[in-house]
């Protein structure tokens, strides 16, 4: 019998389509049962030398009892095309997690305050580093997301939505907030994303309180709806983008080991506690900071600028992950122990090239740790040290000196854990049910497009839709 190669090429592509499903189960089965969710967050716009600082309430996120696994971002527009940072800069993108209560109208109508999860509506659950105000993020990172790693190893995860730690009567929700400025046509390309007030032209910030005259740049100079200078006759087209992320999580069972994310912060002004009159410690931390040049830094032959931090964690455990986020200019950071042991060093990657994550002058990517578990450790109210080194051949006005870490609350014997069987099975089941299903239709499909192909061959044409 004559095969019209229009049909031909239909049947093939039904069982290229049921390889697919089936190796990406494949992939589910080998993967230990983790799973990846893609979402796009609603769209912001840019143009030439704008800002945009959102802030995304409820978003789409895998829902349930589970385990996160890891967290990866991305800027795209609406047709999916990869933003290179030369375009519009994420200076920084983070996921807050929230309780809110259930059927209640009022919804966030404002995001000063607690980002706008205050009330008796909202409770917001922080990660469990130290600062007092700021970096309540679960995760969140800046230029560097499209090369770092965040992935977490096995037996280890987040444990989010548990229903025991939600309180009666509300429900767990995320926020997303995204800040990007567009340097398309910018006079200062390294100002705008370093947020120079001159180049932003504002004298206040985003409270209207006025900017202390020794404020020369950062966060108070390029939030939302500001805009840094453009050459004069630029034009460039207003467009739409999204921040793409990519969450991979594993449904919760007992054997996963839950870790704490802990966010310390260079900038931190620690106050100790003093009991015996009563005082709390505190921990103010200031975010971002600025590097004067080696120019007027006097005695600084290497123009390398150094800041430190000593601080400790309530409670220690078994580091499994680490990361720093620093801004272009950075030079590398690193976590010490009491005894001075290198806990986690992390060091940027700088792009060389033109196309989105290999941006020339951004950094595009952290070094990250993952020593092997129960090698590092820190015990509670161990002294750590934390440095941010930035070179200072020119001056950087909000830098930031961020240290993550995932730390496992309790020493780990050293078995593998795996997901119990009868999880495993289950999905094996689940997976089985849906894989005949789906070849049972493939195969329909391709008798159906076989007999089509006879039907049209008989007719005298052959069909151009595919
Ligand atoms: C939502 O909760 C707030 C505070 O508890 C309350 O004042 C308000 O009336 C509630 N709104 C609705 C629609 O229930
Ligand atoms: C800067 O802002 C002032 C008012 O705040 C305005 O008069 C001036 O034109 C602005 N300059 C530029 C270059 O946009
Ligand atoms: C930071 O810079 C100082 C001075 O150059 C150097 O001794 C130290 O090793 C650097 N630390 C890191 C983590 O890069």
């Amino acid at each position: 019998m004559a095969y019209c190669s229009k049909c031909l090429l239909h049947s093939m592509a039904i069982l290229v389509f049921i390889t697919i499903v089936q190796s990406s189960q494949a992939y589910l089965r080998n993967e230990n049962g983790v799973k990846t969710a893609v979402f796009l967050s609603r769209k912001f716009l840019m143009e030439p030398g704008s800002v945009s600082d959102k802030y995304f309430y409820n978003i789409d996120f895998p829902r349930g009892h589970i385990g996160l696994k890891s967290f990866d971002a991305e800027v795209i527009d609406e047709a999916g095309n990869s933003i290179p940072l030369h375009e519009t800069y994420l200076h920084h993108w983070l996921f807050v997690r929230y309780y809110q209560r259930k059927h209640n109208g009022s919804d966030v109508a404002k995001y000063h305050g607690d980002l706008g999860l205050d009330g008796p509506d909202f409770v917001v659950v922080k990660n469990s580093g130290v600062c007092d105000y700021g970096l309540i993020q679960y995760f969140g990172l800046g230029s560097e997301t499209r090369r770092t790693s965040t992935y977490m190893p096995d037996p280890y995860g987040i444990e989010v939505g548990n229903l025991e730690d939600i309180p009666s009567g509300f429900e767990e929700r995320w926020m997303l907030n995204v800040h990007a400025i567009d340097s398309r046509g910018v006079e200062d390309r390294m100002g705008c994303t370093e947020c120079r007030c001159d180049l932003y032209n504002v004298t206040v910030d985003d409270y209207d309180q006025p900017l202390p005259p020794d404020y020369n740049g950062g966060l108070r100079c390029c939030y939302d709806e500001t805009r840094c200078r453009v050459r004069q006759g630029f034009l460039g087209v207003k467009r739409s983008l999204h921040l793409k992320y990519t969450v991979k999580y594993v449904d919760w069972y007992t054997s996963i080991v839950p870790v704490k994310i802990y966010i310390l912060d260079v900038t931190d002004i620690w106050t100790m506690a003093d009991e015996s009159r009563g005082i709390k410690s505190r921990h103010r931390c200031q975010i971002e900071y600025e590097v004067p040049s080696c120019a007027v830094d006097a005695g600084n032959d290497y123009c390398t600028h150094t800041k430190s931090l000593h601080v400790s964690l309530p409670i220690g455990g078994d580091v499994i992950y680490g990361v720093a986020h620093q801004h272009a200019g950075g030079i590398g950071s690193a976590l010490y122990g009491e005894d001075g042991r290198v806990i986690c060093s992390s060091n940027p990657m700088y792009g060389e090239g033109n196309e989105p994550g290999n941006e020339a002058g951004y950094i595009v990517g952290m070094s990250t740790c993952y020593p092997r578990p129960g090698s590092v450790k820190i015990s509670s109210g161990e002294t750590l040290t934390l440095v941010s080194n930035y070179s200072n051949a020119q001056r950087h006005t909000g830098v930031m000196g961020l240290f993550y870490i995932l730390v496992a609350g309790s020493s780990q014997p050293n078995t593998v854990v795996h997901a119990p069987a009868e999880v495993h099975q289950a999905r094996m089941i689940r997976l089985s049910v849906w894989g005949v299903a789906l070849f049972g239709v493939a195969i329909i499909l391709v008798v159906i497009s076989a007999f089509q192909c006879r039907i049209r061959k008989e007719e005298g044409y052959e069909a151009i839709v595919m």
